[in-house]
């Protein structure tokens, strides 16, 4: 059974259809990655399947719940996680601090839990311990006491990734993690998705614009356009599509054609 299954979800705000009728299929572990060119209805994608927004039509399950028109907080708490096209840290706080404001807010301990003597203390050095851990696997510990705003914006985009992690997810919305990466940080951040689909057998959808980026690493790719999904297979069938070098050629401001 498929972990995330969209089901003919249309999305539209006022005359403007931004995802229409799209199915796509995500499987437990797997990496699919979302492509097509700017204004597509991939972010769009994103916000309906997190509860940014109830789409207007169609069926959205997770893990064998439908999950269309839920709040945000609540399909997090079911184990989707995103990070953000524009990256939403915490600028004044230390990345450590931002991994523990996630990680704070991913458990909201009852009131119990705060009233209990000494219980406030054990969880901060709890918090403390997962964020270092956190902030480890993503290679960030070295710069865990620096403000967030000061970082490299690659750092940055890695903090956001750690930040989503601290909720525990069971599939990651990666929205274009590579933005603003120099090829070095790409080769990382490429590393680093298939380590957490290997060791924590994540599911992750990647929203990007550079096929090539994703050849290795998405078992498949699925392009929108002008909110329709126009194709899907392996990297390698996808990026000879006609009808995807049309989408990507045709539009005069499009992202760029697929590498
Ligand atoms: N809240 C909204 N209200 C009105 N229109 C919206 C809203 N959100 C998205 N849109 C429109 O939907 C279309 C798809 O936008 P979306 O951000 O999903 O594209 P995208 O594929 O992520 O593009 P990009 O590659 O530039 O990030 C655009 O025309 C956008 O202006
Ligand atoms: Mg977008």
């Amino acid at each position: 059974m498929a972990l995330l299954e969209l089901r003919r979800v249309t999305m539209r705000f006022g005359g403007l259809t931004s995802v229409s009728d799209l199915d796509l299929d995500v499987d437990p572990g797997q990496v699919v990655a979302l492509i097509g060119p700017n204004g597509a209805g991939k972010t769009t994608a994103f916000n309906v399947v997190t509860g940014v927004y109830a789409p207007t039509e169609g069926s959205i399950r997770f893990a064998g719940r439908e999950i269309a028109g839920r709040r945000p907080h609540e399909i997090s708490r079911l184990g989707v996680a995103r990070t953000f096209q524009n990256i939403r840290l915490f600028r004044g706080l230390t990345a450590a601090e931002n991994v523990r404001v996630a990680l704070a807010a991913a458990k909201r301990s009852g009131l119990f839990d705060v009233l209990r003597p000494g219980s406030w203390r054990r969880q901060e050095t709890t918090l403390c311990a997962e964020a270092v851990g956190l902030l480890e696997r993503l290679g960030l510990s070295h710069v865990a006491d620096t403000a967030a705003g000061s970082l490299p914006y690659g750092d940055q985009r890695l903090l956001e990734i750690a930040r989503a992690l601290a909720t525990r997810p069971r599939l990651l919305l990666l929205d274009e993690p590579a933005a603003g990466m120099n090829p070095s940080e790409k080769q990382d951040l490429g590393a680093l998705v298939a380590r957490l689909r290997a060791e924590f057998g994540l599911a992750i959808v990647l929203i990007e614009h550079d096929v090539r980026f994703v050849m290795d690493l998405a078992e498949r790719v699925s392009v929108l356009d002008h909110g329709e999904k126009i194709a899907e297979g392996p990297p390698e069938a996808v990026r000879r599509d006609p009808a995807v070098i049309e989408a990507y050629l045709g539009a005069p401001d499009a992202g760029g054609a697929p590498a």
